[in-house]
Parts: C-alpha cells; structure tokens; sequence
C-alpha cells in the first residue's frame, strides 16, 4: 500500500502551505509532519513528499540526507543522539559515545536488535552551556557524565523516565 497521510494530516499541511506563495517552500514542513507520523523518512514517504510538496523525488533525498534530525531508517524506542561538537567534546562526549557503543554494542546510525535503543551522532544541539548533552527522542539530556549516562539508560530500560 502506497504510503501517505491521512485527512487530517493533509489538512494539517494544507494549512501550512496556505502560509507560502511556493508550494516548494512546504518540504521541511511537510518533513517534520513525515517525520512526526511515521517516526523516519523511508525511500517511499520521501517519494510521497516529492509528490505532495511537488519537487522532484532528488530534492526531497538531498534535504533529509542533509539534515541529521531526519531519520532513514527506523529508529529504536529511544533514538540517543551524542552531541559530538566542540563543547560538548571538551566537556566528555566523546567517553559518553564510547560508553554507548561499549554498554549497548551499537555502532553509529545502528538500533539494538531489540528496537530499544538506536544511536546517532549529531553535530550541536544549541545547548553548548549545559553540554554534554544527548538528546533522548525529544528531550534533551544535560551536563551529563559517564555515570550520570548510566543510570539514565537504565531508568530508560524500565520505562521510568517522563517526557520533559
Ligand atoms: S556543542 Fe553540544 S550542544 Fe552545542
């Protein structure tokens, strides 16, 4: 079955392509709401987005190869995204990446053959002043340690953390 949104996710959108004159303007947008329903961006929703945004199919490609926050492939239960930029590198995220990849066997862009846990490097996340931080879904993570890691992941594995 062809993928697409459903009615009122079209509205949703349609709603936001009434806000700019170029049709064209709509493809992030329309990529935060992909992103938003069906969690990442594979080779058939960017296919429905290069049709609905009416671009072609290589735009759509280049952009969520472009950007980091737009996922490929599907993501674990907890998408883990390791700011790797400077402050947060002189701040320890290069012992929080080396303590995911040794605690969950996970290699850059991999999930855990549980669906539990998938991990991502990313370039800044705009909080260098409370770096470390590694973003958790939607929330970010701050000032972290090795421990500190540690024990979230483990809450995480049990369900106790909330949603900030
Ligand atoms: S350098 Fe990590 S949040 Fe900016």
């Amino acid at each position: 079955m062809a993928v697409s949104f459903n009615e009122s996710v079209i509205k949703e959108f349609e709603d936001i392509a009434r806000r700019y004159t170029d049709r064209r303007a709509t493809l992030l947008p329309a990529l935060w709401l992909a992103m938003r329903e069906f969690r990442y961006i594979s080779t058939e929703v960017m296919q429905y987005i290069a049709e609905l945004v009416q671009v072609p199919y290589t735009r759509v490609y280049e952009v969520v190869e472009f950007y980091t926050m737009f996922l490929t492939n599907k993501p674990g239960k907890y998408h883990l995204q390791v700011c790797q930029t400077l402050s947060c590198q002189l701040r320890g995220s290069d012992e929080l990446k080396e303590f995911i990849e040794t605690r969950l066997g996970l290699e850059n862009g991999a999930c855990t053959p549980d669906g539990l846990f998938s991990y991502q490097q990313v370039e800044c996340l705009g909080s260098c002043h409370t770096a470390p931080v590694v973003q958790v879904n939607d929330d970010f993570h701050e000032n972290l340690d090795v421990p500190k890691l540690e024990a979230l992941l483990e809450k995480l594995k049990k369900g106790e953390v909330q949603r900030g």
